[in-house]
Order: C-alpha cells, then structure tokens, then sequence
C-alpha cells in the first residue's frame, strides 16, 4: 500500500493532512490508478463499465451544489442566442440528457457520440432530437452551413488548428461552444494524499494558457474563455473513493474500499461540512462566432 518510492516521488503540500502518532509522515493511501486493472478514463473500455454502472455517462457519486452549477452556467450561454428556427448539433453527447434539455427551445438538436451504448439510452423519448452514432474525428454526415449552434460539453472539440468539420458544419455567424471539466481540488487532493495527487504549481494558470491557445488558433471570432469555479459537497465517505473509480471494474473497485474506506471515512468525517465534504471543481468555458 505505502513503499518508500511512492513516498520519495510524492511532493507533499503544505496543508497535507498528517497521521496521528506519525510525526511528519503523511500516509499515502492506496493509489489505484497504479493497480495494473486501472483503466485509463475516457477510453472506450472505460465508457463501456460507465455505461454498464450508471445506463449512460452518469457521475455514480452522491452529492449536491451550490448554484449555479456550470452546465446551468453552459446551458445560459447556448440558449442565449436561440431562435425558433435554430438548428443544433451537440458533439459527445453521452446518453443525452443535457442535449434534450433544448429540445422545446430550438427548431432541431442534433446529438451524436461515438459510443453506441450512450446512443441507444439517449433515443429514448427524444421528441424532436437525434441522436446518431458518429465518431467526430471522420467528416459528419452532414451537409455544408447545417447548424446555428455547434458545442461540446466535455465532447471533441470541432475548431481545433486543422480540423475543418467545426467550421463547415456550422452556419457563418453560428456559435461555438466548449464546456470542459479541468479538474477538482479545493482541499480534496491534500485531503487524501496517494488516492489524489497535487495539481502543479500555477495550474490554472497553465489551463488558461492551453485554452487561450485553442480559442485564438480556432479561426473563431469574438473569442470569450472563462476559468470558473463550482463548489461541490460529496455526500458520503465512499463517494470519495466512487469519484476516483468510477468507470472501473468492480474488481478493482472492491480492493479500493478494502484498502481506503476506513480511513477515508475517518479524515472525511474530520472535515465534512453540514452539507458534505466540500470540493471545488475547475471549469473552462470556450465561446466564439463562426467567420
Ligand atoms: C466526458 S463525456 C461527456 C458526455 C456528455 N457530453 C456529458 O457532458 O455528460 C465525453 C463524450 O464524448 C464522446 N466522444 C469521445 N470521442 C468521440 C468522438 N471521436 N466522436 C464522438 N464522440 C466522442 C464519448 O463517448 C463521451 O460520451
């Protein structure tokens, strides 16, 4: 579970939580990411065991927010430029939910992923919206100026340098938007050191900068990025360890409670709040007007 190596490689923030009885020793937990079962998340193997866990791409953890909450936040700015006669195509639409949250507000949504688990969950009672098996990284099949709006939450990115599809499909004077999740901290990472690890220094600096570059190299006009913060309260003990493995194989998933859940509970009761132990969850927002 702890090997003088992991603690050596380990950078021990300032605030790291120390173990009774174990003068400045903090105690790495069980880092299942180096169990050779740990699947790399967002990989198709990965996307099947979420299917399978959760019906579709669902976070399994139980928690709550404070508002707003980004995709409200994400939903605002799409819908803020509807019309009645606006066409629009959601790219890594998962099983859809958040797609046909628009569908009374636009003329057509379109919602395509490659994973065709997470598409046949989404076809269930879609009214007007379709959803389509498409992988985003080959041309669409759709014709030249289809759409008003063009965005991906947490999906591919279509106005990548080099990428032509984005500005093809999207009308001239359509917008594009990108909602992508850069991470979690606000105390959860020094909270239970080897289970997370720190984020660099001067993170969100460098996430600004990688997304400033994506924006200005996308051909886009109008450009607006926005780092932002969601507060989020994990309900229970074990939904610390249900964030860092969902997407795994119950396998794995059971050796991670054997190893970590005692002690997660005991530093997560320390530190919980009435509502649940706060987290907070890094955003980046990427919005532009297609020439
Ligand atoms: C992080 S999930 C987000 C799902 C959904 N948009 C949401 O916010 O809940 C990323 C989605 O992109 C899809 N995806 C990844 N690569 C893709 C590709 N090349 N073409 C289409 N969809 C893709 C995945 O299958 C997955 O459903």
């Amino acid at each position: 579970m702890q090997n003088e190596t992991a603690y050596k490689t380990y950078r021990i923030p300032s605030n790291v939580y120390l173990w009774e009885g174990v003068v400045n020793v903090p105690k790495l937990l069980f880092d299942p990411m180096k169990h050779p079962d740990w699947i790399p998340p967002q990989t198709a193997e990965w996307h099947a065991n979420l299917e399978l866990e959760t019906g579709g791409y669902k976070y399994p953890w139980n928690s709550v927010f404070d508002e707003p909450r980004a995709e409200v936040i994400f939903a605002d700015k799409i819908a803020a430029c509807f019309k009645e006669s606006t066409r629009i195509l959601d790219v890594g639409c998962g099983h859809g939910e958040f797609t046909k949250t628009f569908s009374q507000k636009a003329k057509e949504v379109v919602g395509i992923d490659v994973n065709e688990g997470y598409i046949a969950s989404a076809k269930a009672g879609t009214g007007n919206v379709t959803f389509l098996v498409v992988d985003a990284d080959k041309p669409l099949p759709f014709p030249d100026d289809s759409f008003d709006v063009v965005y991906a939450k947490k999906g591919p990115w279509l106005f990548h340098k080099g990428i032509e599809e984005g500005h093809r499909v999207i009308k001239p004077g359509g917008m594009a938007l990108g909602l992508y999740h850069c991470g979690t901290d606000g105390g959860l990472r020094s909270l239970f050191p080897g289970l997370y690890y720190p984020l660099p220094d001067n993170y969100l600096d460098g996430i600004k900068a990688k997304f400033e570059r994506q924006l200005s190299e996308s051909n886009l006009e109008k450009i607006e990025l926005q780092i932002f913060e969601e507060v989020e309260y994990l309900s229970r003990p074990v939904d610390v360890l249900i964030k860092k493995c969902f997407g795994q194989k119950e396998a794995l998933k059971k050796i991670v409670w054997q190893e970590c859940l005692k002690n997660v509970e005991e530093i997560f009761l320390r530190h919980t709040t009435p509502r649940g132990l706060k987290v907070v969850n890094y955003h980046a927002l990427m919005i532009g007007i297609a020439r």
